[in-house]
């Protein structure tokens, strides 16, 4: 091949232009222009597998990102391999459609980074408290971990933020503050919930104003139940009756099924049929 490539040509800057000529079309032709073309992320509509994942991202704001720059981390040696296992794969598509090879891992830091600086300490809105630094440096905490709904998929709340269900996994009150106010500003208390009956008339007084504050989970009243409440105590296994007696509507958060668990009946105290477990 070589040597017939030498023998190619006339003399001088002819035969010069034909060597390095040819090869370098060649090269054009057999590898940067499949590279260029396997690198666009259209090329990688051909994959089943990444179908989801496709149509999520053409239609989210990071639209004009493409997939490598935050799939592949930043740097010379990565991003060229990527593209070399690209040209690879430009032509593996060819004689083997089906294949559905794994071309990305998780997106690190380093790629959010290239575009995004990690200084911002409030959301947009300014109702929360983010500081991102202190999370993604100081922590170690990636940023998929609170932004996983980013691009491919909704959370449950229905938009591509964070959630704050995500936030108390550590923000549980022991590993971190739980209080509002650590992370919203304009979620204080309301005066309503200082009166001293506030938790037996609370479900009288629900309406829209209460999803203000309560709303970040779909079934707010009945999430909040599920949790234990100030009055259960360390000594509420020896302390519940007493409150039984003082009428407090336990069926609020117990069905009589976990009454009897203990009792094998259920306990005749003031248990009130007609109030249904909170939904
Ligand atoms: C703005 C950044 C961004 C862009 C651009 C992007 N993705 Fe993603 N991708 C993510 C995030 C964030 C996840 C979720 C990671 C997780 O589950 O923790 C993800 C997950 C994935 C996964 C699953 C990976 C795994 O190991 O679970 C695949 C596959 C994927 N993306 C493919 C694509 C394809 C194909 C494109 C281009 C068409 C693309 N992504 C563009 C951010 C991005
Ligand atoms: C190549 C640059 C680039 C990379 C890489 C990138 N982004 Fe973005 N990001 C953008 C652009 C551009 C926007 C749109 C800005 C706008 O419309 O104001 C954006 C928007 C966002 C937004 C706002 C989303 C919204 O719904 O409004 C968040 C959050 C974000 N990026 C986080 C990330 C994270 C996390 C990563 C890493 C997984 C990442 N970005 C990677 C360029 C990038
Ligand atoms: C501890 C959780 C957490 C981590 C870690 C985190 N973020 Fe965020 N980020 C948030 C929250 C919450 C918001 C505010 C979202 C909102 O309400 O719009 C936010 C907002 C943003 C925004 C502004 C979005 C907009 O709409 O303009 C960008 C950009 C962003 N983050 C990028 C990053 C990048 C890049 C990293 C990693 C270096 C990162 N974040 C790490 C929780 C986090
Ligand atoms: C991996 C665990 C982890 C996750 C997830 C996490 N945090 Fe944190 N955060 C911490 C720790 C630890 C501290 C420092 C201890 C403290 O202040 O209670 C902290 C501190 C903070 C602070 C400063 C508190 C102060 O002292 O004033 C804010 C605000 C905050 N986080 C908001 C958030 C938000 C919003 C999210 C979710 C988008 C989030 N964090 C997710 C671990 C986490
Ligand atoms: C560790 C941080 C953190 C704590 C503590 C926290 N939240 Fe949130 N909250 C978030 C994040 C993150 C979101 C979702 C981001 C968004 O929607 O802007 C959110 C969303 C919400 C929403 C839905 C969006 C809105 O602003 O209307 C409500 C309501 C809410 N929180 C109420 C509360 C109340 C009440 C408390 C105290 C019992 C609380 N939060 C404690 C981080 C926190
Ligand atoms: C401006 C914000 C805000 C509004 C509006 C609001 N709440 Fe609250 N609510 C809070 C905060 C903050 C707490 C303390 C939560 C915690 O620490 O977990 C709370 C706690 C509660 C508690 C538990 C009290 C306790 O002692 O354990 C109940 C019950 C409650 N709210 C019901 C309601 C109802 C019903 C409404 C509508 C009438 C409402 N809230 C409106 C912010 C609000
Ligand atoms: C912030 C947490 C919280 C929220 C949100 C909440 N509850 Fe409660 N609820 C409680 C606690 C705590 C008690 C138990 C009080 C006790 O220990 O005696 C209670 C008790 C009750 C009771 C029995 C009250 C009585 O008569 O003694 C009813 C009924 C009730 N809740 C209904 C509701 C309904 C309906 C909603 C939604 C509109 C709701 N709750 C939202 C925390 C909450
Ligand atoms: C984990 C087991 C357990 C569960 C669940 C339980 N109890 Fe009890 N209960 C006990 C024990 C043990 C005592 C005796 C406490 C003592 O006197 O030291 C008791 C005592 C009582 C008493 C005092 C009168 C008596 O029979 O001794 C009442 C009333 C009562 N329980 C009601 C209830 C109600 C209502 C429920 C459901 C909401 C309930 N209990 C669920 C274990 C349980
Ligand atoms: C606001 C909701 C709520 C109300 C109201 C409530 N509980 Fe509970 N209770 C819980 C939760 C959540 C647990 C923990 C359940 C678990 O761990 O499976 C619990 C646990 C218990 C236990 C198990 C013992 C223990 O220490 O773990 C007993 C007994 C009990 N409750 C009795 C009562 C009685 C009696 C009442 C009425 C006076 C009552 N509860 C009212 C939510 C509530």
């Amino acid at each position: 091949m070589l040597s017939w490539l030498y023998r190619l040509g006339g003399s001088g800057w002819k035969r010069l232009a034909v060597r390095v000529g040819i090869p370098a079309a060649a090269f054009a032709v057999l590898v940067l222009g499949p590279g260029y073309i396997a690198t666009q992320p259209g090329f990688l509509d051909r994959y089943a597998r990444l179908d989801v994942q496709y149509r999520t991202w053409s239609q989210s704001v990071h639209a004009k990102v493409a997939c490598q720059s935050c799939h592949v981390p930043p740097g010379v040696i990565p991003r060229t391999s990527y593209d070399l296992k690209m040209v690879g794969e430009f032509y593996l598509s060819m004689v083997a459609p089906g294949r559905e090879p794994k071309l990305f891992d998780k997106p690190t830091n380093e790629a959010c980074r290239s575009c995004h600086p990690d200084w911002r300490t409030v959301s947009p809105s300014g109702d929360l408290n983010i500081p991102h630094r202190a999370h993604v440096q100081v922590l170690k905490v990636n940023c998929i971990d609170c932004h996983r709904y980013l691009v491919h998929e909704k959370s449950p709340e229905g938009n591509n933020k964070p959630t704050m269900a995500g936030c108390l996994r550590c923000h549980d009150g022991h590993t971190a503050k739980n209080a509002c106010a650590t992370c919203h500003t304009d979620k204080v208390e309301p005066l309503t919930h200082r009166a001293a009956d506030w938790l037996v008339v609370h479900s009288q007084k629900a309406s829209a104003d209460c999803n203000k504050c309560h709303a970040w989970t779909r079934h707010w009243c009945a999430d909040c139940h599920a949790k234990r409440p100030r009055s259960h105590g360390t000594d509420w296994r020896s302390q519940h009756g007493a409150a039984v007696a003082k009428h407090r509507n336990c069926e609020a958060c117990h069905t009589s099924d976990f009454c009897i668990r203990c009792h094998g009946v259920v306990p005749s105290l003031n248990f009130d049929p007609s109030l249904k477990l909170v939904q």
